[in-house]
């Protein structure tokens, strides 16, 4: 048995909205709305739902860069780090890093890349001396398979798939056991997100990393997953070992994503399912089953009851939140 490394236990993230007109009265944006997983040493889980339905915010909720609400905990190596003062945070945040779609988006543009390494290294105190930096900066260069010359680089000057290079470099860079990666290889061409994919597997074997890999499409992440979840509107539908989820799917919201891509190699035949109605915002979540007004086998009581993500009674890894089968 491996390992707990991450644990989350019904985690709600909460964003106040306020609604138009002059006499608007606020309310919450229910954006990650009831999350309960843990994460193992060592291994990636992928988590997988369409665009707006929470993974950003359950990310940076882990990372607690947004405040989540009462009652939910995260704790990270068996320690309850939700309300963990910032002074016990700062160490324990060096080892949990998050990798982004766009690496630049929130840095400097007029920092070379070895200048915003090697930012990063002094403020987490890693190295200390220039001619050290100079070197760990080399390293970590190599260590992504960058050229070392281009730590004097500024970041437009590379392609897609070399800032996203920098930006495991920099994620790297303070030696962390956890990372996010949030869509990391979303922006980038099918051929270089296969470059991007194997050499986080490597880092992962090289490094002992653990990954919680988000993406919005379920192809992205059957390569590199040893587990996946499915979110929906802010909640995990289903939870699996990955050759478990592809091959026998029980969440239909799984069945339906999993319809949409071609897997030739697992044989499955592809009758596109095609759901109804658009995707409700997290202003306005259904009662009951909050996937009932699109589910094609939705029946009178997945209107008033929500189901909770229960393990199946012949594989207790395999976890569904779905009353066909409570
Ligand atoms: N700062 C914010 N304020 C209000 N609503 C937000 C904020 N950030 C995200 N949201 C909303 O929360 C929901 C989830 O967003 P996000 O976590 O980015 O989803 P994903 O990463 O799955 O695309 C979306 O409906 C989004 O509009
Ligand atoms: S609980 Fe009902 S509506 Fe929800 S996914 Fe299952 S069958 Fe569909
Ligand atoms: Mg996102």
């Amino acid at each position: 048995m491996r390992e707990e490394i991450l644990s989350v236990r019904d985690l709600h993230v909460h964003y106040p909205v306020r609604k138009a007109g002059l006499f608007g009265r606020g309310t919450v944006a229910r954006a990650v709305n009831g999350v309960s997983f843990e994460v193992m040493k060592g291994e990636t889980l992928g988590l997988v739902g369409e665009s707006g339905c929470g993974k950003t915010t359950l990310g940076r909720a882990i990372l607690r860069l947004v405040p989540s609400s009462k009652g939910g905990k995260i704790l990270f190596r068996g320690r309850d780090i939700t309300d963990l003062d910032n002074r016990r945070f700062r160490p324990l945040r060096k080892e949990m890093q998050m990798i982004f779609q766009d690496p630049f988006g929130s840095l400097n543009p007029r920092l070379t890349v070895g200048q915003m390494l090697g930012e990063a290294l002094r403020v987490h105190g890693i190295v200390r001396g220039g001619e050290a930096t100079e070197k760990r900066v080399r390293d970590l260069l190599d260590t992504v398979g960058l050229n070392r010359e281009y730590a004097n680089r500024y970041p437009h000057e590379f392609s897609g798939g070399q800032r996203q290079r920098v930006g495991i470099a920099r994620a790297l860079a303070v030696n962390p056991a956890f990372i996010i990666c949030d869509e990391p290889v979303s922006a980038l061409d099918v051929s270089i997100q296969s470059q991007i994919i194997n050499l986080l597997k490597d880092l992962q074997r090289e490094f002992g990393l653990t990954y919680l890999f988000i993406a919005h499409d379920l192809s992205v992440v059957e390569y590199i997953s040893d587990r996946v979840a499915v979110m929906y509107l802010g909640k995990i539908v289903e939870i699996a070992d990955g050759e478990t989820l592809y091959a026998n799917p029980k969440h239909p919201y799984t069945q339906a994503l999993l319809s949409a891509i071609p897997l030739p190699e697992l044989g499955r035949k592809k009758e596109r399912i095609v759901l109804k109605g658009d995707l409700p915002g997290p202003l306005s979540i259904p009662e009951g089953c909050s996937f009932h007004p699109r589910c094609p086998f939705a029946m009178p009581e997945c209107r008033e009851r929500s189901p909770g993500l229960a393990p199946l009674a012949d594989d207790p890894r395999h976890l569904v939140s779905c009353l066909l089968y409570q």
